[in-house]
């Protein structure tokens, strides 16, 4: 299937696994790419080495097109958007932030750069600061969607821009693919779907459970890492989300993000001291939802940890391989479009 998103980033097939995470790793992003899509390598919580890595085993995974994605708001960020960038990554995906530097540095060397938004201003923005296309992420999505849901943002989006449109939030299947498309979007980017694969390195017992949960069995909420959030609706996240916080918790938790992410703590620290109460409360909890999300995603612990999950879980039954997937996603898109041409 082509549309301008295959044609911008040398594709087969209008598909993108979002950067997740502890989740979109060399092994899964590679076997996006292997399957005529385009997968996103996340650098959210690497640090500088394990970023390098990261690039280096996705090389020799696959030899087709892929993404690094960078969280400007997240520390250590513009390191590793200097270390994407030093290594050429064919297509850089950023959010949370201004993006002209990155646009500016991707397009010398011949990349791509896609930003993340959730509202008109941000994509009018990253348009200006020189992106080529954006992924617009309705309320439905796991992690850090909009408070509109995707079938109202994407279409108002799409008229507003001039670039081309990849619709995330609430699509796993080739009815939502078509769906995308019928909005005036120009492919789609899944993470709960991917997720729950086969080369998916989540635990185990989060694929089985997320594959029993419903519509329904998520929460969103910005008392977790301090930005509003979906996640799966269990007691861990219940309990992180009654939790008080002061700016002391701030600067002890720093000490776990620092290290998480091999960042100076000192800079951190006085980063934090800086950054007035509101801002410190924030930083406290996105040192406790790094943690939750960390032992939700790897550990499978449902008690201490919290595990993203968008609302699109409900349709999503089964643990295929990331091929399957897309495959059948293509083929589904295909049998909808026939459907539809039959109606006259
Ligand atoms: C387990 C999991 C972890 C995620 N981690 C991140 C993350 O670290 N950074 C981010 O920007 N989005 C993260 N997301 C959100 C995805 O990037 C994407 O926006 C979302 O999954 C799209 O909606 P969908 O889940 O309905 O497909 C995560 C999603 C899941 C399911």
């Amino acid at each position: 299937m082509k549309t301008k998103i295959t044609e911008l980033f040398g594709i087969d097939h209008p598909i993108i696994l979002s950067g997740m995470s502890w989740i979109s790793t060399p092994e899964l992003v590679a076997a996006v790419s292997n399957a005529g899509g385009l997968g996103i390598l996340a650098t959210g919580v690497t640090s500088a080495e394990e970023t390098l890595e990261y690039i280096k085993r996705t090389r020799e995974l696959t030899d087709k097109p892929f993404a690094g994605n960078v969280t400007l708001y997240f520390p250590g960020a513009d390191r590793n958007a200097q270390i994407l960038i030093e290594h050429r990554v064919p297509v850089i995906n950023y959010s949370l932030g201004k993006g002209d530097k990155i646009s500016k540095a991707v397009h010398e060397y011949g990349g791509k750069v896609v930003a993340t938004v959730t509202t008109l201003k941000h994509a009018l923005a990253a348009q200006r600061d020189g992106a080529d296309a954006l992924i617009v992420t309705g309320h439905e999505a796991a992690g850090h969607g909009g408070m509109v849901t995707s079938l109202a943002l994407i279409p108002s989006i799409v008229d507003a821009v001039e670039i081309p449109v990849i619709a995330a939030g609430g699509f796993a299947d080739g009815r939502g693919l078509m769906a995308a498309l019928s909005l005036g979007a120009e492919g789609v980017s899944m993470g709960t779907r991917f997720m729950n694969s086969v080369e998916s390195p989540v635990h185990d017992s989060q694929k089985k459970i997320s594959s029993e949960k419903d519509v329904y069995d998520t929460v969103y909420t910005d008392r977790i890492d301090g930005l509003p959030a979906r996640m799966m609706d269990t007691g861990g996240a219940r309990k992180i989300m009654n939790r008080r916080l002061n700016p002391f918790t701030a600067l002890f938790n720093s000490r776990k993000i620092a290290g998480l992410l091999g960042f100076p703590w000192l800079k951190l620290a006085v980063g934090i001291m800086f950054s007035g109460y509101k801002r410190s409360i924030q930083m406290a909890r996105m040192a406790i939802g790094f943690e939750a999300f960390k032992v939700g995603t790897m550990n499978g612990d449902n008690k201490k940890g919290v595990l993203p999950l968008g609302q699109i879980t409900g349709i999503i039954k089964d643990t295929p391989t990331v091929k399957e997937i897309i495959d059948r996603t293509i083929e589904q898109a295909g049998e909808v479009k026939k459907n539809l041409n039959s109606m006259g």
